[in-house]
């Protein structure tokens, strides 16, 4: 199998990539990413060199240069390229637009051209909006979303719905609950306060930190996408989760116990904008299909991720300090815009 991944120096990209290289022997990859501050090639250090994976710098934006790059021919493609932190949306929503709907448009146009047998997009429970006290989410639950990271992707999903319904282009859509895991980039929840507590810094906990998340660790996720890519249906939707609902400030909790740090680093912060209370995953459909089952139990799989972040204190130093940055210039010199190689 040849694969196209979009947005794999990303945090599940990146974690995808590798696990596709370890077990799929007979894969080769094509990582194409436009290297954002939330694309980060020491993410992938470890695979670089490697026969069977190469990069090439562009944007999913670029209507010229994704068909150029589905001109070397592949077997599927998997679109993880987003803008992805629901904080910068709120900010400014436009990078959302263009990257999440445009860009997803502009690839599903290109598949849909070259012919690609089979198209991953992988989307999130968020499209599906806020829960109250009960219930899930599942596949047939309208969409609802709140923010306009949400609202961005959930127009990505119809898109790819249309193309499936209108071309019968070959393309099945995934929808994760909350992930978590090695090389997240520290401005989301879990990283930001494990590398907050280890600098002794404070905990920001919006809100009173009741809102709840499904969580998933990445390996789970990877695992997932990877048996969908092989066995999933066309023009489905599959929800991705574990049934791992926790309070954000029990989360908080388990940080601090697992770093051996204080309860009195959480400091509440003005509530964000809009605020989801609560997501859960219902993946039924996915665990009888495919099958699937996580491995992770979230407990087991924080301190896991704790431990990674406590041990590659480097990494995501660099991230702060922005020196993750170079590692392209360093790697690949100073082409503004090198064109997709084959082999
Ligand atoms: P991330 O922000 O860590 O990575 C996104 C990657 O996309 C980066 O490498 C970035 O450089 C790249 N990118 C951005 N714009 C691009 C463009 N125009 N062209 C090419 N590349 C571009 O995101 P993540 O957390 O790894 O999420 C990956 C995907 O999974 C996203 O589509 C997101 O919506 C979805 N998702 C994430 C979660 C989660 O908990 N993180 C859960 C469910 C679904
Ligand atoms: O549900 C899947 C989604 O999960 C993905 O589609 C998104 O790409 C991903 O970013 C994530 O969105 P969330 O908004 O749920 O994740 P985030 O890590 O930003 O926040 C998790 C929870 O923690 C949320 O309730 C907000 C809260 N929070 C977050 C930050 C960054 C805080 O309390 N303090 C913080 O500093």
């Amino acid at each position: 199998m040849r694969i196209l991944v979009t947005g794999g120096a990303g945090f599940i990209g990146s974690n995808f990539i590798r696990h596709l290289l370890a077990k799929d022997p007979d894969c080769t990859v094509l990582n194409l990413d436009k290297l954002t501050y939330a694309g980060n090639l020491e993410n992938l250090a470890d695979v670089e060199g490697q026969p069977r994976y190469q990069f090439v710098k562009g944007s999913i934006c670029d209507a010229e240069f994704v068909d150029e790059a589905l001109g070397m021919g592949f077997d599927a493609v998997v679109n993880f390229a987003a803008e992805s932190h629901v904080d910068r949306s709120i900010q400014d929503a436009r990078a959302f637009i263009e990257t999440n709907v445009l860009g997803t448009e502009i690839l599903l146009d290109a598949c849909r051209r070259r012919r690609v047998p089979r198209m991953l997009q992988v989307s999130t429970d968020e499209v599906y909006g806020s829960l109250g006290p009960r219930g899930r989410f599942t596949e047939q639950s309208p969409l609802s979303p709140n923010s306009p990271y949400a609202a961005s992707k959930a127009a990505a999903d119809l898109l790819a719905h249309a193309y499936f319904h209108t071309y019968r282009l070959p393309v099945i859509i995934s929808r994760s609950c909350n992930n978590y895991g090695p090389y997240q980039f520290p401005e989301k929840f879990i990283p930001l306060f494990i590398t907050n507590a280890l600098a002794d810094e404070p905990l920001p906990l919006y809100g009173d930190g009741l809102h709840v998340r499904d969580w998933l660790h990445v390996e789970d996720h990877c695992e997932a996408l990877r048996l969908i890519l092989k066995r999933g249906r066309e023009g489905e939707t599959y929800n991705i989760g574990s049934n791992s609902e926790r309070a954000n400030i029990d989360v908080a909790r388990l940080v601090l116990r697992g770093l051996g740090k204080p309860d009195r680093l959480i400091a509440h912060v003005t509530d964000r904008l809009g605020h989801d209370r609560r997501y859960a995953i219902d993946a039924g459909k996915l665990e009888r299909e495919l099958p699937w089952a996580p491995r992770y139990t979230f407990e087991a799989g924080l301190l896991e991720t704790i431990r990674w972040y406590q041990k590659n204190e480097s990494w995501w130093r660099r991230v702060k300090d922005g020196d993750y940055r170079q590692y392209y210039h360093r790697t690949y010199g100073d082409l503004a815009r090198p064109r997709p190689q084959s082999g």
